[in-house]
């Protein structure tokens, strides 16, 4: 073959390499999560995510249209819930005057063109810090579902395009569908956190919203990280019950499942670089140990070329300001 084949004839100036490049990044690949706080003028840093912050409603609506000016045109929301709001049957998260109601209202007021979508757990609003109903111990699923439909429901009533279940109960996504089909939400989406893995990397993010599990772990409901015929089975199942885009989390320690997944499905694949890798990435830049912005870059065209069609990440204003 050598010296007919030289690989290098391919790499050997910008020109040529951006000509054959098969992975490319843009404003339209991201998903960007914001958390929302009560309060006003509130922009307060999370400690473990440097340079990410927790909103109050008036400074959503400013951040909604910063988003839109860059050609950010979804968002994924997630509320920080008050102590004394929180309980065992996420009434809360019914209320229709709630935070993250407002929040959405918040955002399609500032951008109508904005794509809402919401958080769909009880874990912000437990004052078990699970994502169910607990009963001795345990989380229970069909009655964690029942609400989990009723939530989804104020979500899409208040304006939400699609609603995000991340949960991780079983027959969740039939649940919502059902519901907001009797409802008449038909044009609601929903976008299923499918394969989501117990993951260590989520601390960063419990701390921003102070939802971390006041007994045991996620464990029986997550997947194990050891595993991926049932990130293929989760997936197709979750397909079957009504779901318009799914998702496998974390991203890259999870890239393998992404293609295999992807290999596998016929709907559009989200893909969450979770908190913990944005974590990581800031810690090294701020010690000098990696370059932030090129290991960045690396880190966000790996996920696209594993088989992501849409990225959540942390990192979406970063990307944009440096590729446009
Ligand atoms: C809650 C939820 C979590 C994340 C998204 N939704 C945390 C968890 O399951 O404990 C994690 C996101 C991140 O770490 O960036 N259901």
């Amino acid at each position: 073959m050598y010296p007919l084949n030289r690989n290098r004839r391919l790499r050997s100036s910008e020109a040529i390499r951006s000509l054959v490049r098969e992975t490319i990044i843009t404003p339209d690949d991201f998903l960007v999560p914001l958390f929302v706080v009560e309060g006003k003028g509130i922009k307060e840093e999370i400690s473990s995510m440097p340079g990410y912050y927790r909103l109050s409603l008036d400074l959503l609506d400013k951040e909604a249209k910063t988003l839109w000016s860059m050609g950010l045109k979804a968002v994924l929301l997630f509320v920080k819930v008050a102590d004394e709001l929180k309980d065992n049957t996420g009434k809360e998260a019914l209320n229709k005057d709630g935070l993250m109601q407002r929040a959405i209202q918040t955002v399609k007021n500032a951008v109508p063109e904005m794509l809402v979508m919401t958080d769909v757990a009880l874990d912000p609003y437990s004052s078990y810090g699970h994502d169910g109903i607990v009963s001795e111990g345990k989380i229970l699923n069909d009655d964690t579902n029942a609400i989990l439909a009723e939530m989804s429901l104020s979500h899409a009533s208040a304006g939400a395009d699609f609603v995000a279940p991340s949960d991780m109960m079983d027959g969740r996504v039939f649940e919502i569908r059902t519901l907001l089909e009797d409802e008449g939400y038909h044009d609601t989406g929903i976008m299923s956190y499918s394969a989501k893995y117990a993951s260590a990397f989520y601390g960063p993010f419990r701390d921003a919203l102070d939802s971390a599990p006041g007994f045991g772990d996620k464990k029986t409901y997550q997947m194990d990280p050891a595993n991926r015929n049932e990130a293929i089975k989760e997936t197709l199942m979750d397909i079957e019950e009504g779901a318009d885009i799914v998702m496998v989390k974390p991203g890259l320690c999870y890239l393998d499942i992404v293609r295999e997944v992807k290999d596998a499905i016929d709907v559009p694949l989200a893909v969450y670089q979770v908190s913990g890798e944005y974590a990581m990435l800031k810690a090294a830049a701020e010690k000098g140990w990696l370059d932030h912005n090129s290991v960045m870059l690396e880190q966000i065209t790996a996920i696209k070329r594993a088989g992501a069609n849409i990225i959540a990440s942390y990192f979406a204003k970063d990307v944009v300001k440096l590729i446009s």
